[in-house]
């Protein structure tokens, strides 16, 4: 049995961990092919040294280029895997998630099952069934297509897998399995704790906001993304807590070519290590982010999340209380902060017991 993992973006490496770190510790074959989606240190390298995963066999270096040309991007990926596929012949491939990689893969080991190359190569959603209904958003294409393609779909909830069945995916492609994530934050547990990150900004428990914005459709439109950082400064002034504002590279590129800044009590820095970041979560006051995966890490740390978004992929946090989906308009945006701030910090788990990747090869027989 020889396995591939095809990933390319921050949460991608996140994710697939603990199942990379399973397949080594069981002696399994397996072979990384990076596409590059990210590349600077802090979005990729900075995982693999902290998450102990050898590095990829393949880096194809494509970078999105800051173009807008989804199709471009996905089907350069395309190309270079659909070869590395045919020579390296794996028996399982795994994406992950939503990307344009989790696609471009998925669409090169369908297309090698055909003629002339007949492969036999199976191939695992990890991460299936996450929906938010809104067309308009690159990622539900990415998952809606993956999703039909993949024969196993490892999806974090009950919900995932009504969405799927709904969709007419056959129910034995189906698995809850909770999500890896899950895992990835247990095994992080004590260098989260160990973490010098609050001394080194000054911070204390409970005593600052964690943000992180960094959707296309936030930080690509101007408007949008005024209206984000308004509101910052309006919580600011009505708590009194500084927000911690951790700058993804496109949000960097689009503030500065909008003109855009920061207010005093906003504190801009640069994306951190898992490690790092799971702490600032876990002792923020509240959360707010249009990141997938800090709204669960918010329920899995207990930390109330307000989305910055008009809808949400996860609404088993909005059903459970521990995020509330504000948009982007100013005044909801510190309403739903007012409200979030009050609540308590008790959520029930969302996402599965920390055993996913154990679950996901106990599905294949690995
Ligand atoms: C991608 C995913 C998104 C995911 C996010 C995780 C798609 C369509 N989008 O979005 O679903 O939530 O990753 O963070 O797959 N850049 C850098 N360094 C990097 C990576 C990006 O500077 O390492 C800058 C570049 O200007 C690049 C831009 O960010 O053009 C956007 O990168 P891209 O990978 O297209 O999208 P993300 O916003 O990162
Ligand atoms: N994250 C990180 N450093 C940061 C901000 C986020 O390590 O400075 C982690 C975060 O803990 C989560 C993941 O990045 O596990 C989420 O990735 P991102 O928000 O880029 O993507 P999404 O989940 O929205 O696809």
């Amino acid at each position: 049995m020889k396995l591939c993992f095809i990933l390319g973006t921050r949460p991608e490496i996140i994710k697939l961990a603990p199942i990379i770190r399973l397949a080594r510790e069981r002696n399994v074959p397996f072979f990384i092919i990076h596409t590059g989606q990210h590349y600077s240190y802090e979005l990729d390298e900075i995982f693999f040294a902290e998450l102990d995963l050898p590095a990829p066999a393949y880096d194809l270096g494509i970078a999105s280029g800051g173009s807008h040309l989804q199709g471009e991007h996905t089907g350069r990926m395309l190309i270079d895997i659909e070869k590395i596929l045919l020579q390296e012949r794996p028996d399982l491939v795994f994406v992950q998630g939503d990307t344009n990689t989790v696609l471009a893969g998925a669409l090169a080991v369908r297309k090698l099952r055909t003629a002339p190359s007949y492969l036999t190569t199976k191939l695992c959603h990890v991460e299936a069934g996450l929906r938010s209904y809104d067309d308009t958003m690159t990622e539900e294409i990415n998952r809606i297509v993956a999703d039909q393609l993949c024969d196993y779909l490892f999806v974090p909830s009950d919900l995932a897998k009504l969405y799927l069945l709904r969709e007419g995916i056959p129910g034995d492609r189906i698995f809850v399995t909770g999500n890896t994530i899950v895992d990835s934050v247990h095994h992080a547990r004590s260098r989260m704790d160990a973490s010098s990150i609050l001394t080194t900004l000054g911070l204390a428990h409970g005593g600052y906001i964690l943000a992180t914005v960094h959707r296309q459709e936030n930080v690509d439109d101007p408007e949008r993304f005024r209206n984000i950082l308004t509101s910052f400064d309006r919580v600011f002034a009505a708590h009194q807590l500084p927000i911690i504002y951790s700058c993804h590279p496109r949000s960097k590129k689009m503030m500065e070519r909008f003109g855009l800044s920061l207010s005093h009590g906003v504190r801009a820095i640069i994306p951190v290590g898992f490690f790092d970041a799971l702490r600032l979560q876990k002792h923020a006051r509240l959360v707010m982010t249009d990141s997938g995966g800090i709204q669960e890490e918010a329920s899995i740390l207990q930390v109330p999340c307000v989305t910055l978004r008009n809808n949400t992929e996860r609404p088993e946090t909005t059903m459970a209380g521990v995020n509330s989906v504000a948009g982007t308009d100013p005044d909801r945006i510190l309403e739903a902060v007012n409200i979030m701030m009050e609540k308590s910090h008790e959520w029930r788990p969302l996402y599965g017991d920390g055993h996913a990747a154990e679950k996901i090869f106990g599905i294949l027989g690995i």
